[in-house]
């Protein structure tokens, strides 16, 4: 068996909303391990914690206790400049609202990745591989176009490019299809799951959608603070 990308040993997240407040257990005693390569889908009622779960997995949150290792390091250990090259490095995130920065163009938003990434791009490999993927995923006549010019779904596509453009070890996917009826809904996981398996990253997506959950291997559901 590989060694895991990630491991959650123990992990609970505690939440005080204000000095006083009494005090919302999250996530309690949560363990999971994440091997390459995997599909992973979570689900369960809103408000239970699987952004909170994303969150730490992503670190962009961090445990109340418990521990995290991911592709090797303890991002409880490690400063902020570190964190965000663990990032840019090994994950690729897609959130609920595509987020993509609406002064940039769809082929611009797809390369900022490689930008953040510390080391010296290969800018014309990077732009050519981008003008590939948007290519696969039927954007090739709108790689000039700004977001407020694509449509919700092209918009999520532009989303999942930028999100594996760098082959991260780990694509965390949170509610990606939320926004979207159901036939592109359909086709963005199809997407989803075929530039997973062409790159190998694993894949951790939360949805609220069942047929979407049924497609990963593997099905957590989130209840109560607890994965099962
Ligand atoms: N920074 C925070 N401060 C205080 N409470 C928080 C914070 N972040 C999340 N929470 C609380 O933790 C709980 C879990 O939130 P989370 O966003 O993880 O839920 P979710 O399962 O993703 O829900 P949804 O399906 O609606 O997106 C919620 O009750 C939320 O109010
Ligand atoms: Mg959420």
């Amino acid at each position: 068996m590989s060694n895991p990308i990630a491991t959650l040993t123990n992990v609970s997240r505690d939440f005080q909303s204000a000095p006083g407040a009494p005090i919302q257990h999250v996530l309690k005693d949560v363990s999971l391990t994440i091997l390459p390569g995997e599909t992973i889908a979570v689900t369960g009622p809103s408000g239970c914690g699987k952004s909170t779960l994303l969150n730490i997995l992503g670190t962009l949150d961090q445990p109340t206790s418990g521990t995290v290792s991911l592709f090797g390091q303890n991002p409880a250990s490690m400063d902020e400049s570190s964190l965000s090259r663990l990032r840019a490095r090994h994950l690729g995130f897609i959130f609920q609202s595509h987020h993509l920065l609406p002064h940039l163009s769809a082929i611009e938003n797809v390369l900022l990745p490689m930008l953040a990434g510390h080391d010296a791009p290969d800018l014309p490999a990077a732009r050519a591989r981008a003008t590939d993927l948007l290519a696969r995923v039927g954007l090739a006549d709108h790689l000039s176009k700004f977001p407020a010019q694509l449509s919700g779904g092209e918009r999520q596509r532009v989303a999942v490019v930028r999100a594996l453009i760098r082959q991260p070890g780990l694509v965390l996917a949170d509610e990606p299809t939320g926004a979207l009826d159901a036939t592109s809904a359909a086709s963005l996981t199809d997407l989803l799951l075929e530039l997973n398996a062409a790159t190998g990253s694993a894949l951790v997506l939360v949805t609220h959608d069942q047929s979407t959950a049924a497609r990963m291997q593997r099905h957590l559901r989130l209840h109560q603070g607890s994965l099962s």
